[in-house]
């Protein structure tokens, strides 16, 4: 899907297709020119709501407002409503909330996200058939958008819904598909496309790291573990930010073994490994001055004569011990190698790291919401205000001493589950806590995005599977680093 800009005004463009969107229906300043036809077919213009008048190549969609939420899920819903039609052009004004680009922004996300969708393993691969959008910038309002602020506005949302759907295609990739190796061949084809940096560190590495929990929890599988880094280091860099994903391209449970319906949908817990190499494709993509590194553990959790079990204790990489009480608490341990190496690479302004971690997660906050945690309440409401700004659901869940208190162990210095079966998300956090270190405790913030990632309906922008969760989220947090003067 590519996209033009043009003065020229709509009635002067060529295409297939006219978009109309319709913002707020109880505005009745709004030019609609095909009233009558809306009516007879019972157009009312809800958020979302489209109608396609077939015979005038028009399509009207409905927005609540002008934010870009409501804008970007009413473009995803109008691109959807073309599936299967023939159109293969459209032309849509930018409807500029006072000149501001932040609304085109949205529309072009929403129209690049609304258009995924995941058909490698469909015999007939039916895209969405929209190849070319015009973009005029024609208003309907009296204020006009200046061509340079829609120009970059377009080009961002390319980069930063593509980064997405990078990530939705490598999560949605089945296990036997998508393993450790296959994910860091991705990672390291990526860097070479966009400039980045990559090292993969193999078994025999991982070894001299002393990364004994994250072998441990990849030892039963006939696919060996790799620790993915990329980094971004541009000469003007404003600061550092250390990124770490949970790359777990299968979680059977391991010998702690999921039940049968549980297991399904699996491969989508390497969703924050592979949010992390979005995260960094749009980075280098925007070649944002910020020094950004990306670290992924990807690792499969199998069951067989060679698995880690229940009773076993591991030492970390940071000689902490952990007593094994469920080997299905396994995306933890290996964060915890992980982030000590990652640590132990960079001393970093901001470190996050994103996971499929718990499905009390999911529990607390449901199925759209991702639950932000950490040390430092500012680096949870960071977190939690750039998702929001950038189109995604997070919340802040904090830390309390009454649940640290229930990963302690008897024989270890913790254990990898809490002894109370309420609490998951947060005790899981606190686990992860255990291995920052003192310099990165008030820098560092987790974000649990089991909820998001993967979900098996269209919501909003986002597909059936995968969302690409945390992707815009960080993206949008880095940018707003990169523009800020006041760093530490
Ligand atoms: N990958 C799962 C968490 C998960 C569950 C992600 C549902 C997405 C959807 C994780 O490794 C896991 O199994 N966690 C356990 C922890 C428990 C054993 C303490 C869980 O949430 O049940
Ligand atoms: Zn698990
Ligand atoms: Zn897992």
């Amino acid at each position: 899907m590519n996209f033009e800009l043009t003065a020229l005004p709509l009635s002067d463009i060529n295409s297939d297709l006219e978009i109309v969107f319709v913002i707020n229906k109880d505005d009745s300043h709004h030019f609609v020119q095909d009233t009558l036809l809306l009516k007879k077919a019972g157009f009312e213009a809800g958020q979302d709501e489209t109608c396609l008048l077939v015979g005038e190549d028009r399509l009207y969609v409905g927005a609540d407002t002008l934010t870009s939420t409501a804008i970007r899920t009413a473009a995803a819903s109008a691109i959807r409503a073309l599936k299967g039609t023939a159109y293969k052009s459209l032309k849509v004004a930018t409807y500029t909330n006072k000149g501001c680009s932040y609304t085109l922004r949205a529309m072009v996300e929403g129209f690049i996200l609304g258009a995924y969708s995941f058909n490698t393993y469909k015999s007939k691969k039916k895209k969405n058939p929209i190849k070319h959008i015009t973009v005029s910038l024609e208003e309907y309002a009296d204020f006009t958008l200046e061509i340079e602020k829609a120009s970059e506005a377009i080009h961002k949302a390319q980069i930063i819904a593509d980064a997405t759907n990078f990530t939705r295609d490598i999560v949605n990739t089945t296990p036997d598909d998508c393993y450790p190796e296959v994910m860091a061949t991705i990672a390291e084809e990526m860097a070479q496309q966009t400039g980045l940096h990559c090292k993969v560190l193999k078994p025999k590495e991982l070894r001299k790291e002393k990364m004994q929990t994250l072998l441990a929890v990849a030892r039963a599988s006939r696919h060996k573990p790799r620790v993915i880094h990329l980094s971004h280091k541009p000469k003007d860099a404003k600061c550092v930010v250390t990124l770490v994903g949970k790359g777990l391209t299968y979680d059977s449970g391991g010998l702690s073994l999921k039940p049968a319906d549980f297991m399904v949908t699996m491969k989508s817990d390497k969703s924050g490994g592979s949010a992390v190499i979005g995260i960094m494709k749009a980075v280098a993509e925007m070649n944002l001055p910020v020094e950004v590194h990306g670290f992924v553990g990807a690792v499969e959790n199998m069951i067989g004569g060679d698995a880690y079990k229940p009773d076993d204790v591991l030492v970390a990489k940071n000689g902490k011990t952990i007593e094994i009480r469920n080997t299905d608490a396994e995306g933890r341990l290996v964060l915890a190698d992980t982030l000590c190496y990652a640590q132990q690479e960079v001393k970093a302004d901001y470190i996050f790291d994103f996971a499929t971690l718990t499905g009390a997660s999911v529990v607390a906050v449901g199925n759209y919401t991702s639950s932000v945690m950490g040390n430092n309440k500012e680096m949870q409401a960071l977190v939690v205000k750039e998702a929001h700004n950038a189109g995604e659901l997070a919340t802040a869940l904090d830390f309390n001493r009454y649940l640290r208190k229930t990963i302690k162990s008897e024989i270890a210095d913790i254990c990898n589950i809490s002894n109370t079966r309420y609490g998951g998300a947060i005790t899981a956090g606190m686990f992860l806590s255990e291995f920052i270190d003192e310099d990165h405790a008030e820098k560092w913030a987790h974000i649990d995005i089991a909820g998001p990632a993967f979900v098996e309906h269209i919501w909003g922008e986002n597909p059936h599977g995968a969302s690409g969760a945390g992707v815009r989220m960080m993206v949008k947090l880095i940018e707003n680093l990169a523009a800020d003067k006041s760093h530490k």
